[in-house]
């Protein structure tokens, strides 16, 4: 366990913006009954114990990780919930799932054999299908078979049947790939109607996009009613464009730690990738790309400093990089800004808003990458108390 004594960075997390995110979800999630935040990769790099227990404590009854490790983490820390476990594993891994009262979420056979050789008594379990994202899940026709296993399994009980969308931004779009792979799940989940499983397959942007045909009638007999399992909304980040209801959950704030006064013609940083065009005043900031602050943004995002936007300037270092505070300390005494607060992305104490989406467009990558990148050694601070109105 690490601790921070004199760390000027971290990660503040707004509970209360993520019992806000999940009425949200909830309420777009309509007649489904089947809601299930994913908390794997630390929770998107929020912190998976503290926001499982704030979860639990908010009355959500079913989570998700990707690693047999993640869920035992959880359930050392005290969490009763179902936790569903959406990656692979062998017996050994077999045997922690059972040891452990994970759900695990089938996808190939060698699961299925493996688990039915560990267990000495009966377990839920969910079956994952493949219908285009082509990474895990049994292939469509395999339904038959698995309906005849789970029709004769006396160890396995069948409480679940899923898929995952692979471009769910078109979810909106009865003629788009969304609508083609829920269109196959359909046929999968009339195979085992039988056994009254849930049935789920929405991340948040399938989510979002299908909220939007709420009370219409579905083309090829989709159940309107599609169990949900957000990840980067119940966050605050939004992965389809227009649903501003959301509020971020993290936010990454740090202290100027020394100030330069530079010439004209003074570089910065490793390299010298930046040069001072006019006399200007630089801020150091200790966060680095060791922390998860990318070093392709170098010479390319911004900051929240005193409330207003700066650029971050020259090559982002391990362990610091620097800004271009001239304009806001203009005519000012330097000293007034003495350990003055940066925000990276989130909010300030004032309330001022960065978007962590738009750092990921600067940075090349998405917003999922940006909040899962926040390293060890950025404490997380968690905060009840709501940052703005
Ligand atoms: C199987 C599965 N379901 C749901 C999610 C949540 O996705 P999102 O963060 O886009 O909501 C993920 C994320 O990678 C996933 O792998």
């Amino acid at each position: 366990m690490r601790w921070f004594l004199y760390r000027q960075t971290k990660a503040v997390i707004h509970l209360e913006h993520l019992t806000h995110n999940v009425r949200e979800l909830k309420l777009l999630n309509g007649s489904s009954s089947f809601f299930c935040p994913m908390v794997k990769a630390n929770a998107y790099g929020h912190g998976d114990l503290e926001i499982a227990k704030h979860l639990e404590g908010i009355g959500i009854q079913t989570m998700g990780v990707s690693l047999i490790e993640e869920g035992i983490l959880l359930r050392e820390a005290g969490i009763l919930s179902e936790i569903l476990v959406f990656g692979i594993f062998d017996q050994e891994g077999a045997q922690a799932i059972v040891r452990h009262r994970l759900t695990p979420v089938l996808s190939i056979w060698s699961q299925i054999y493996d688990l039915e050789k560990v267990l000495t008594s009966q377990i839920k379990v969910h079956l994952k299908f493949d219908t285009g994202m082509h990474r895990l899940g049994f292939l469509p026709m395999e339904a038959v078979k698995l309906q005849s296993h789970f029709q004769d399994s006396k160890k396995l009980k069948l409480g679940g049947v899923l898929t995952h969308l692979h471009s769910a931004e078109d979810a909106s779009d009865f003629a788009g790939k969304s609508f083609s792979q829920l269109k196959q799940f359909k046929t999968i989940c009339d195979h085992f109607l039988y056994f009254n499983p849930v049935f789920h397959s929405l991340n948040s942007a399938g989510l979002l996009n299908f909220s939007k045909h709420q009370g219409q009638v579905l083309p090829f007999s989709i159940p309107a009613a599609q169990g949900a399992r957000p990840g980067l909304a119940l966050y605050g980040l939004t992965p389809v464009p227009g649903f501003t209801q959301f509020k971020p959950v993290m936010s990454i704030r740090s202290q100027v730690v020394r100030y330069h006064q530079l010439s004209i013609g003074q570089t910065v940083s490793y390299g010298g990738t930046w040069r001072a065009q006019r006399e200007s005043v630089i801020g150091v900031v200790p966060i680095g790309y060791a922390d998860g602050y990318h070093r392709t943004l170098s010479n390319k995002s911004e900051v929240l400093f005193a409330g207003k936007k700066v650029s971050q300037v020259g090559n982002i270092c391990m362990d610091f990089f620097m800004i271009d505070v001239t304009d806001v300390v203009k005519d000012k005494a330097l000293s007034s800004f003495q350990n003055q607060e940066v925000t990276l992305f989130g909010y300030d104490r004032e309330g001022n808003q960065l978007g962590a989406e738009d750092l990921a467009k600067r940075a090349g990558t998405i917003s999922w990458e940006i909040l899962t990148s926040v390293g060890e050694r950025v404490p997380r601070i968690f905060e009840r108390a709501e940052v703005h109105a």
